[in-house]
């Protein structure tokens, strides 16, 4: 990278947000069907595993260098499920590589992980987020569309921890009636452990999860639950535009988040970019299309920086604070495409 061209090189979006953040998907395919997000009566058992569309490994490498250019440093790798993909420690090492990624991370469901955590660290990875919304077996394989189990989950995360990853996040995506009473029983299991669980408010991604306001509950509503068994207080930020608003338990077991863009919209902080598995450019979770990126890697990082900026500079996507208006965007991409 020309480091002497970088600041004067980081656009502002037409609302005056820098891109911090990419989060990459390297496939489409998944072995769940969560009802939130890829219900299994809407998208077929074999849907992504046509492997000739996604950007190869030399492309990718060339995508975020690219990207680190406009100043990208936060760097997480997303799916559909990423570790179906083929040699993803090897991508994770070329990543790791790369000057101006200071951090990087992966969000899976973890079904796969008790067999990859440990190449995963020793490739270099560094963070990882596992989605969990329920520890009931029962429940838990209902809610992945009959394909997981939890057991297979907690042996993900003992083999993360066995591996050296000792702060692990969870996310549990809460619906109302559903999976609610799972919450306490999520925050009694992992307080004192280091990981930190994080409830993320459900939300009306994609075109296919027959999003109800009534199923979402309001994170208010939860802190408060938690508080009255554990208390909490408010901690800060770890950096501006973080996603998950932070909390303590005041006898010290540790902290936990909760994700509300339902509740209380965080757009004027956005900072996040998207590229799904072939290679699209998505500025917003709740866009419409997204903008080709492919033919535009053969020019190489610099060219590749260069269309980049300008497709940042036209951004003005701020769909959660619209959510609710007439005028706001009612077709959305599917979150399995850009792994949320
Ligand atoms: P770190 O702070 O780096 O650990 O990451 P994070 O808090 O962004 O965590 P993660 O990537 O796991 O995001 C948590 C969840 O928040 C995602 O899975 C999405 O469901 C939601 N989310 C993340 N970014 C956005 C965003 O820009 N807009 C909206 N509406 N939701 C988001
Ligand atoms: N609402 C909220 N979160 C969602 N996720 C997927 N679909 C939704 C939705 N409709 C979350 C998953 C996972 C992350 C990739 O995105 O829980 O942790
Ligand atoms: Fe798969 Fe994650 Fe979507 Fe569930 S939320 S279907 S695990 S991509
Ligand atoms: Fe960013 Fe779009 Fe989420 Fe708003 S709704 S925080 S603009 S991704």
């Amino acid at each position: 990278m020309n480091a002497a061209l970088q600041p004067a090189a980081a656009p502002l979006d037409r609302l005056g947000r820098p891109i911090h953040d990419l989060r990459l998907s390297v496939i489409e395919a998944c072995n769940f069907r969560c009802g939130y997000c890829m219900p299994a009566d809407q998208v077929p058992d074999d849907y992504g595993l046509d492997a000739a569309s996604r950007l190869s490994f030399d492309e990718i490498e060339t995508l975020v260098r690219g990207f680190t250019w406009l100043g990208m440093h936060k760097l997480r790798i997303t799916g559909g499920e990423p570790l179906l993909r083929k040699g993803l420690p090897d991508l994770i090492a070329r990543l790791a590589a790369i000057p101006g990624i200071e951090d990087l991370a992966l969000t899976t469901n973890g079904s796969l992980l008790a067999r990859h955590a440990r190449a995963l660290r020793e490739a270099g990875l560094r963070r990882i987020t596992i989605s969990l919304d329920a520890l009931d077996p029962e429940l838990f394989r209902k809610l992945s569309g009959d394909r997981g189990t939890v057991e297979n989950v907690l042996a993900g995360i003992a083999a993360a921890e066995d591996a050296g990853f000792e702060r692990l996040k969870f996310n549990c995506v809460m619906q109302r009636g559903i999976n609610e009473d799972e919450a306490l029983t999520l925050v009694e299991r992992f307080r004192r452990t280091g990981h930190i669980v994080r409830f993320i408010e459900y939300m009306d991604v994609g075109t296919c999860n027959g999003w109800d306001r009534a199923r979402v509950v309001p994170s208010v509503e939860l802190r408060d639950r938690i508080h009255a068994r554990w208390p909490l207080r408010p901690l800060d930020a770890n950096y501006r535009g973080e996603v998950a608003s932070r909390y303590a338990f005041e006898d010290g077991a540790g902290e936990i988040g909760f994700v509300s863009s339902v509740s209380e919209p965080f757009c004027g902080d956005c900072h996040r970019a998207r590229v799904s598995a072939d290679g699209q450019l998505f500025t917003c979770l709740f866009a419409a299309t997204g903008t080709p990126l492919r033919p535009l890697l053969a020019q190489g990082e610099a060219a590749f920086a260069e269309h980049l900026t300008g497709f940042w500079k036209r951004r003005a996507d701020r769909y959660s604070e619209l959510r609710g208006r007439v005028d706001a965007p009612r077709k959305h991409v599917e979150m399995f495409l850009i792994g949320g």
